[in-house]
């Protein structure tokens, strides 16, 4: 006994029906090529998505905005003490003219670390005030922007080590303070390393190595 032959129409559908069933699969094909502005469908959320804020982004809940906030004033984190005068940067009221802490080579090597990471952006890699944040702020004709002072002009030359480690602890007129994230012992040695990058930038020819001399031999 044989089947009476299918309709027409049904062969159609069927027919319809199979392509129509490759849509789902050329759908997700072209999801996975193809770059899109929104963000994906998560089914399973785990933990992708939370309320947290990110670093350096906006917080409307505080009155400065920062999501990143401060330390509050007058903690003291363990291992952190320093003297008054340290701490400070004076003593009797007066800058401190030389640092409190001794400047070895290892010290100055760690200012410069500290200082290729906070200061270099503005004050730039040899302390003459171009790094690349300023240079952006030129290039995008910043109405507002303050050029960074040049660490080897006369004026920070002649202010006393307590006035610089002043200004890295507590910022001075355009500039934001660090002390927020540079402790006590790192602002020293970044004041040491600024007066490395002084004596480099005008060292006579005599203070390099023979060895080390270029072009000479
Ligand atoms: C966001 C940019 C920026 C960063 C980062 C920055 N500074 Fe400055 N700094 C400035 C600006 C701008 C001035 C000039 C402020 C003014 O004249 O209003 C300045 C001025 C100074 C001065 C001269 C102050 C004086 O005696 O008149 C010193 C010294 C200095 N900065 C050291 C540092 C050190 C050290 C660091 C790293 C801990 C640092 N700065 C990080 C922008 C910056």
């Amino acid at each position: 006994m044989s089947l009476p032959p299918l309709p027409r129409w049904a062969l159609y559908a069927a027919a319809v029906g199979v392509v129509l069933s490759w849509l789902p699969l050329a759908l997700i094909a072209r999801a996975r090529a193809v770059k899109s502005p929104t963000p994906r469908i998560a089914i399973f959320q785990d933990m992708d998505n939370q309320p947290a804020h990110r670093p350096q982004s906006l917080a409307r809940i505080f009155a400065d905005r920062r999501a990143m906030r401060p330390r509050v004033p007058g903690t003291v984190a363990r291992g952190e003490t320093a003297d008054a005068v340290s701490a400070a940067g004076r003593r009797d009221g007066e800058w401190i003219d030389r640092s409190p802490l001794p400047v070895t080579e290892a010290f100055v090597r760690r200012g410069r670390e500290r200082y290729d990471i906070f200061c270099a952006t503005c004050h730039g890699l040899v302390g003459d005030g171009n790094g690349p944040t300023h240079l952006r702020a030129v290039k995008l004709e910043e109405p507002r922007w303050i050029p960074p002072t040049s660490l080897l002009s006369e004026q920070v030359r002649e202010r006393p080590d307590g006035h610089i480690y002043n200004t890295i602890a507590h910022g001075i007129r355009n500039m934001p303070a660090y002390g927020g994230q540079i402790p006590v012992e790192d602002r020293w040695a970044i004041v040491a390393y600024v007066r490395a990058l002084q004596l480099r930038s005008d060292a006579p020819l005599e203070m390099v190595p023979l060895e080390q001399r270029p072009g000479l031999r």
